[in-house]
């Protein structure tokens, strides 16, 4: 079964079609990320206009570099929720258009629950499960287990930012550039990741949850303090940080819920010091760990459309009165 997947929650004009949950035909993805960089941030106005030039023209890459006529595509699916409503709307229109004209069934996705399984769309479904996963994004950062495709229940979460929005917000701090993560991963690299003490905040309170804004503070009030401070250092010090209490607790979590895997998805799972401290942590204690590549981790329709199949085959077509729903959270499946 192939199914055309659309993604506009955020910044990123995405449509793919993937065949089975697992075959990624094509994964076409316009990021924004230009446009928005001289704001420092997501301006939404600007966004949902661009995801609106761009829509069909994606989408229709999407089928061709598939070699795939719409003909040929069996459902069509795109994100509802969470993310910005405007940007939702173009995405979901689009995607309910298509599937009604061509007489397809339509599948609503939730973006965080797309993202929860992304790491199955490059590793397979059947030996990942049960697993402890982390999605942690410049949006979220939430800690889940599943036992199968939509069973599964949250952990813990940030109770204030979201780890990829520390990372923004302390590059701005610093004078760096939009998006943050990679410009602090790019200075971290030539500093000294013990240079500056900053707080773990949270890993060792016995919860899954995480908490990032006095991280956030103490930089601030660091910098002010030491007016000629090393960025290298600062950047290295606050990555270590972050990604000290992102590894510690995803790794807790599975050893405590006897888990054999652990994976990650989201924007900042891309850093290459998590991905280091979390790959030798899971080796040390024998857990499989289902990393995705790059692109399947940012916002993308690739795993908009592979969610869609496994929900097809479990009756999940959605009606075409589906709204977009912004501030969804990931929802319980029942475990
Ligand atoms: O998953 P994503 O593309 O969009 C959301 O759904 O939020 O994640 C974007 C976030 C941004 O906050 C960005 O700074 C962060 O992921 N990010 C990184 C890295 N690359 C992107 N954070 C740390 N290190 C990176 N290399
Ligand atoms: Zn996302």
């Amino acid at each position: 079964m192939k199914v055309l997947g659309v993604e506009t929650s955020c910044d990123e004009t995405s449509a793919a079609v993937v065949r089975d949950g697992e075959e990624i035909l094509s994964n076409v993805i316009s990021s924004q990320i230009a446009l928005h960089r001289p704001y420092g941030g997501v301006v939404p106005e600007l966004a949902s206009r661009h995801h609106l030039q761009l829509i069909d023209s994606v989408i229709e890459q999407a089928l061709a570099d598939a070699h795939t006529p719409l003909d040929g595509i069996d459902a069509v699916a795109a994100t509802y929720g969470p993310g910005l409503a405007s940007s939702l709307l173009i995405g979901l229109n689009a995607a309910k258009g298509i599937a009604f004209a061509a007489g397809k069934p339509f599948v609503g996705i939730n973006h965080v629950e797309a993202h929860l399984y992304s790491p199955l769309l490059a590793h397979g479904v059947p030996n990942a499960l049960p697993m402890v996963s982390l999605i942690v994004s410049g949006g979220h950062t939430l800690l889940t287990h599943a036992t199968a495709i939509g069973k599964h229940r949250i952990l813990g979460q940030t109770v204030d930012d979201a780890a990829g929005e520390a990372f923004d917000k302390v590059a701005k701090l610093l004078g760096l550039g939009y998006p943050g993560g990679p410009e602090i991963e790019s200075h971290a690299e030539h500093g000294n990741p013990a240079a500056i003490d900053f707080p773990r905040s949270m890993l060792h309170d016995g919860s899954y949850n995480f908490s990032f804004s006095g991280l956030k503070t103490s930089v601030l009030y660091f910098l002010r303090k030491n007016p000629h401070h090393r960025v290298e250092d600062v950047c290295a010090s606050f990555q270590e940080a972050a990604v000290d209490v992102l590894v510690g607790k995803v790794v807790r979590a599975a050893v405590e819920l006897r888990v054999n895997t652990v994976s990650a998805s989201g924007g900042v799972s891309i850093n290459r010091r998590f991905r280091e401290k979390l790959g030798a942590e899971c080796a040390r204690r024998r857990l499989q760990l289902l990393l995705a590549p790059a692109n399947l981790c940012t916002d993308n329709a690739a795993m908009i459309a592979g969610l869609a199949f496994h929900k097809l085959q479990s009756g999940g077509q959605s009606d075409f009165s589906l709204e977009v729903a912004p501030s969804i959270g990931l929802g319980v499946g029942d475990l």
